[in-house]
């Protein structure tokens, strides 16, 4: 606890560092800041832990609607007549940011519900972006095989 506050209070004073001299023509931003959402790439490290929980997460809050293998083929799917893309093909997310797809599952769009900070936090969406991309890979990243 301690030790991640420490940690919190290190990553502000390291983010807010550049601040001190706004000024300086020199100064460009160099690395996106460690736990930053700078809105472009992934701040988070896929590990197997990271990934079964994210496994765990989409198949409670996810694949009522787009299948445990992401296919979309799903009866609610049918009974709601979704339109949704088969995420088991690689081209469903080909060009489509991290950022994106952050933004579908925090906000929802149409008729796919927003996740709830109360039941994911920026971390677990993160991560479960990196799921659903796995789901073209065979499914389940670092999390197993998904072929339940
Ligand atoms: C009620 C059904 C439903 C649930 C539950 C749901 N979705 Fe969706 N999802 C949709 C629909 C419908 C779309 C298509 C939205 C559109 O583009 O009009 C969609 C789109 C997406 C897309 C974008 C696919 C593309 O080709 O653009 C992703 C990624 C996605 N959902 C992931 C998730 C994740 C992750 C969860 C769980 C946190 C989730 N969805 C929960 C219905 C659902």
């Amino acid at each position: 606890m301690v030790k991640s506050l420490l940690l919190a209070a290190s990553v502000i004073l390291f983010g807010a560092a550049p601040a001190i001299n706004p000024g300086s023509a020199a100064w460009q931003p160099s690395e996106p800041s460690a736990t930053g959402v700078t809105g472009q790439g992934n701040p988070v490290k896929a590990t197997a832990e990271s990934q079964a929980k994210a496994k765990k997460l989409y198949n409670m809050d996810c694949a009522l609607c787009h299948g445990e293998s992401g296919d979309g083929k799903t009866d609610l799917a049918k009974d709601m007549q979704l339109t949704l893309s088969d995420l088991t093909d690689p081209k469903s997310l080909a060009d489509q940011s991290d950022a994106v797809i952050f933004d579908v599952i925090r906000k929802g769009k149409d008729k796919m519900p927003p996740e709830e900070p109360a039941r994911a936090k920026d971390d677990d969406i993160w991560n479960l972006v990196i799921y659903v991309r796995s789901l073209s890979k065979g499914g389940g990243a670092a999390a197993g095989s998904g072929s339940k």
